[in-house]
């Protein structure tokens, strides 16, 4: 069953600089996918509609669950997103524990408004523990490390029992070691929850883990490539979406790029 589809969108910015081009796309249920493509060819813009954060202003519709998109609450609720912009958004002096019941709630601060039942609070303290993160539990979420963060939003999406949870650029500013610990969580997740769609936005092919196996390659806001990852990431693809002469390496089932000097 279809989770979420573009349908012939188009879109464009206040001003006029930078457009969405007919974009068609399909995420099915328990699909997991790739976003590729260079600095500034749409990638945030694009997930920016998935979350209701911007429509279409030109052409097109979008489709959750194959009905137009629904109110955005409920929408929220259902797709947990882990973005540098969210990450910002979380109050300064906000618990870590409170920053993943807040998951629960899709809000940002505020979930002192919800009140947190028994049930809830299990699910987080289990999930910390599960993560070996009990110990961040009563510290200030913006004195952790990076890597630490993006582990927490990630358990905090979990929370909310979603449907779907898009990541942008989550290994952004991590080092080799922090980066391959939050992809192997990551890679725990996705294993034990084969039920929930996962959309990974990466610059970065070596970041690419065993449980996707779908790609969509974004340039200049169209589409230029989209299917099995199997299939689509070649070394021409790659060529033609990022401009630039480059080889192609694959090992076991990670990627890898070279660049030949002159
Ligand atoms: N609100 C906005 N107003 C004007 N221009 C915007 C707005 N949001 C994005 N843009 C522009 O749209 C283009 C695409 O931006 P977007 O953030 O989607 O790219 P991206 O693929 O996510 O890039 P990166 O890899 O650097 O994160 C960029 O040129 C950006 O400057
Ligand atoms: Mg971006």
């Amino acid at each position: 069953m279809e989770l979420f589809r573009f349908e012939n969108v188009s879109y464009t910015t206040l001003d006029k600089k930078f457009s969405l081009k007919n974009i068609n796309w399909t995420i099915n249920n328990f699909e997991n996918w790739i976003i590729l493509g260079a600095n500034g060819s749409g990638k945030t813009t694009l997930l920016k509609m998935i979350y209701g954060f911007i429509r279409p202003n030109e052409t097109g519709c979008l489709y959750w669950r194959g009905e137009l998109l629904p109110n955005l609450y409920e929408l929220r609720k259902s797709i947990g997103f882990i973005s540098n912009f969210i990450v910002e958004k979380i109050p300064h002096s906000e618990k870590v524990f409170d920053t993943v019941i807040s998951g629960r709630f899709a809000m940002l601060g505020y979930w002192e408004y919800a009140q947190p039942y028994k049930g809830i609070i299990e699910q987080a303290e289990q999930l910390l523990i599960k993560f070996n993160c009990a110990q961040f539990r009563d510290r200030e979420f913006t004195t952790l490390s990076q890597g630490e963060r993006q582990l927490i939003m990630l358990i905090r999406c979990l929370m909310a029992e979603p449907y779907l949870i898009i990541l942008d650029e989550p290994c952004a500013g991590l080092d080799v070691k922090n980066r391959e610990f939050f992809l192997k969580n990551l890679a725990v997740i996705m294993q034990e929850n084969k039920n929930i769609a996962f959309i990974f936005v990466t610059h970065h092919i070596d970041e690419i883990i065993k449980p996707f196996k779908k790609i969509l390659m974004l340039k200049n806001g169209e589409i230029i490539k989209q299917g099995d990852i199997d299939s689509e990431l070649t070394e021409e693809n790659l060529q033609l979406l990022f401009d630039i002469d480059l080889k192609l390496v694959k090992f076991k089932n990670r990627y890898s790029l070279i660049f030949e000097e002159d």
